[in-house]
């Protein structure tokens, strides 16, 4: 841009002192290598944005990746390999049972308030040897969903138990 200037100053300083038909050629020719220097300096201006653009598109996805991996790896360490969260999603329980509000089943906070503290009494509950403590009239509607955390391994019903109790 410092040389478009000069550049410019250059054709007017021309202008000025022309009076034949020289002056004339040498004040087009001027005007001619601004247009050129502009040019130039647009076609570098915007190779500069292209570049830096690229630049933070190619930070913004690499810190999106070591995020990304980060909880991934995080929410695994919570529960010793086992997510507790997601087996909830994936085994349909999310169906009836919401994180803190009550749907068809009590809300996941109310039920970890009945058995805050009492890890144990909730994992045998899933394992089907325990009583229901949070709605027992609505038993039978729950009861079907035992056959499902029976089948799981130790290990998957404490992530549950875990991320249950979790919820606030
Ligand atoms: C069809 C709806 C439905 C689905 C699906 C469901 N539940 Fe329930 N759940 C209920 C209802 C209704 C209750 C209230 C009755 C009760 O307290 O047992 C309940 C209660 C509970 C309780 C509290 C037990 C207690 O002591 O009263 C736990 C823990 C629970 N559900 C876990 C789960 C898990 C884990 C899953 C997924 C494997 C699941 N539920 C899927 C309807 C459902």
């Amino acid at each position: 841009m410092k040389k478009l200037g000069l550049v410019l100053m250059a054709v007017v300083m021309m202008g000025l002192s022309s009076c034949g038909s020289d002056n004339a050629k040498k004040a087009k020719e001027a005007a001619n290598d601004a247009v050129e220097a502009t040019t130039e300096a647009a076609k570098d201006a915007a190779e500069t944005t292209k570049e830096a653009v690229k630049d933070a598109a190619e930070a913004t996805t690499e810190a999106a990746k070591d995020a990304a991996e980060a909880t991934a790896d995080a929410a695994k360490e919570a529960v010793g390999g086992v997510n507790g969260e997601e087996l909830f999603q994936t085994n349909g329980c999310t169906a009836c049972h919401q994180p803190t509000a009550k749907t068809v089943g009590p809300a996941v906070n109310e039920i970890a308030k009945a058995y805050a503290g009492k890890k144990d009494e909730l994992v045998k509950f899933l394992k089907g040897e325990g009583q229901a403590i949070v709605d027992p009239a609505q038993f039978a509607v729950m009861k079907p969903n035992l056959e499902i955390t029976k089948k799981m391994t130790d290990e998957q019903v404490a992530a549950i138990a875990d991320y249950m109790l979790s919820v606030k």
